[in-house]
């Protein structure tokens, strides 16, 4: 009674007037609205619905064999549109409607041959962690809406500033993914050259000096931002790789040299630790003095590489990353974590002050309590922390970085036995767990490569068994896998390289067909 007469209130409506309602409509009145909502009296319902769609994911995740159904575009073009967004229906129904119009048509990252994009199988505690923060709703700007959140996130920020190498001083800020943290970064390198130049905050006036040095392996994310920030996409210089793909120092070097003998004013170096394509390191620790010497900022990237962190075996890789400045860490690339969760992470954390602002509202300065906010991009915010925060407690720092190990040794072997395929050409050898080949049998040109790989790509896609991703190098094209599922094998990888294969034979029997077709 006590429930209902609550809720009554809440809508302005007393009790005596609620039964006059049903007297004179001689019905039991529609539910309030906030029946649909996580306050109190909605226990049941909440456990009802969330029992309802676990059940449904599980039952996918026992039932799923393929990444993807298969279903062509317009058919789901079809599904989507036909939904009458303005009817509703009870829930189950609801979900029922969702499974047949988005499940059933989903891409399954944790399949063993879905090996396309930097997308990762969850860890388990996270996605308990998410219901949390989903229905807790915490948002982690200021300490009057997260309180403890606040401080489960300054710990994890802490945790992963001691793992780079950064100092006491260190600090930073849990942001929606790499290109946030990216453009964020850049954000702080810009101010810090002006207060350089000039001692006040950045003006436009001098855009056209400032320079960011990066390499083409580098994210696009950083062309993105230097034209979000004002310095168009003309700011940034391509500086010359080794030929693995890294960043050579001594082009840098020069690139350095040249710029500062042009009047113009080296911002940042975009260091990245683990490239999208090739996943490649550039060399941390030769090019950090190179960025110290000219007053540059040095931004490493790791948003693929910073599972690296956790190696058992391999952190010897991002040798030299305790002297950037600032550092992209995507926890949803190689922590296994569901997205999104990122965070960019400053050596000196006095720097963040370049991203503060004051509402009286909000985080007056004279605020005596911790907030994130000033620290931010974002004001209402996620406590995505809490999915690493549970992942760490249950599965733990040795886990994820033996989990991460284990795909880099799993693109290594892949790549090796490609190598002695003559169906098959690679290129490189990356660092961490992408691959990068191309069917081309003999006979075939590269020229007929170029037009043959991206049709075997579609084709894959279209059968659903397995997923691939493509990229150019140098102008010329090839098919990568991005291995970021520890629970793929040998067995799983030679599968999906024999659908390649047969997807390729098909492919030029038809165009042998068609140019017969055609002479005859
Ligand atoms: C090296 C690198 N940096 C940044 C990003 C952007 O990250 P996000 O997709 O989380 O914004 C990516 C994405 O693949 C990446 O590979």
């Amino acid at each position: 009674m006590r429930e209902a007469s609550h809720r009554l209130a809440h809508h302005g409506l007393g009790k005596a007037n609620l039964i006059d309602m049903v007297q004179l409509s001689g019905t039991t009145p529609p539910p309030l609205p906030s029946d649909h909502l996580f306050v109190e009296g909605a226990a049941e319902t909440y456990a009802a619905q969330m029992a309802r769609v676990v059940a449904e994911v599980i039952d996918r995740l026992r039932a799923v064999e393929r990444p993807f159904a298969g279903t062509p575009l317009h058919e789901i073009e079809r599904l989507v549109d036909t939904v009458d967004l303005d009817r509703t229906v009870p829930f189950d129904a609801a979900v029922d409607e969702l499974s047949r119009v988005y499940l059933d048509h989903a891409i399954w990252f944790h399949e063993p041959t879905y090996v396309a994009h930097l997308n990762c199988p969850v860890a388990l505690p996270a996605l308990a962690a998410e219901a949390i923060a989903s229905a807790v709703n915490t948002s982690v700007d200021t300490w009057d809406q997260s309180t403890a959140g606040t401080l489960i996130e300054r710990r994890l920020v802490d945790w992963t500033a001691g793992l780079i190498g950064f100092g006491d001083d260190a600090d930073g800020v849990f942001t929606s993914g790499g290109t946030q943290s990216n453009l964020q970064a850049l954000l702080l390198a810009r101010e810090h050259a002006a207060h350089r130049l000039t001692g006040a905050p950045f003006e436009p006036e001098l855009a056209p000096r400032l320079r960011v040095l990066a390499t083409r392996e580098t994210h696009f994310s950083v062309q993105k931002a230097t034209r979000l920030l004002g310095l168009g996409s003309s700011a940034v210089r391509q500086v010359a790789t080794l030929p693995d793909g890294r960043m050579d120092p001594a082009a840098l070097r020069a690139a350095l040299h040249d710029l500062v003998a042009d009047g113009d004013v080296p911002m940042a170096v975009v260091a990245t630790a683990g490239t999208t394509d090739r996943g490649c390191v550039d060399p941390l620790a030769e090019l950090a003095p190179l960025a110290r010497q000219h007053g540059a900022w040095l931004h490493v990237d790791a948003a693929y590489g910073c599972g690296l962190l956790l190696s058992p075996t391999r952190r010897h890789l991002l040798d030299g990353i305790e002297h950037a400045d600032s550092v992209t860490v995507d926890y949803h690339k190689s922590f296994f974590q569901p997205v999104a969760s990122s965070a960019i992470v400053v050596r000196r954390g006095a720097d963040l002050r370049h991203v503060a602002f004051h509402a009286d509202y909000l985080n007056p300065k004279a605020a005596v309590v911790p907030n994130q906010v000033d620290k931010s991009l974002q004001t209402t915010r996620r406590l995505d922390a809490l999915k690493l925060w549970l992942t760490l407690r249950v599965v733990g720092a040795e886990a994820l970085g033996g989990m991460f190990d284990a795909v880099i040794d799993l693109a290594g072997e892949v790549h090796g036995r490609l190598q002695l395929d003559p169906d098959f050409e690679t290129l490189g050898r990356s660092q961490l767990s992408t691959v990068l080949f191309r069917f081309r049998p003999y006979g075939v040109t590269v020229a007929q490569s170029d037009e043959l790989n991206p049709a075997i790509r579609a084709a894959l896609f279209d059968e659903g068994r397995a997923i691939v991703a493509g990229t150019r190098v140098d102008g010329r094209h090839w098919l990568k896998l991005t291995l970021l599922n520890p629970q793929a094998t040998g067995h799983d990888l030679d599968a999906v390289i024999e659908r390649v294969r047969r997807a390729g034979r098909r492919q030029l029997a038809e165009d042998a067909d068609g140019l017969e077709a055609v002479a005859g």
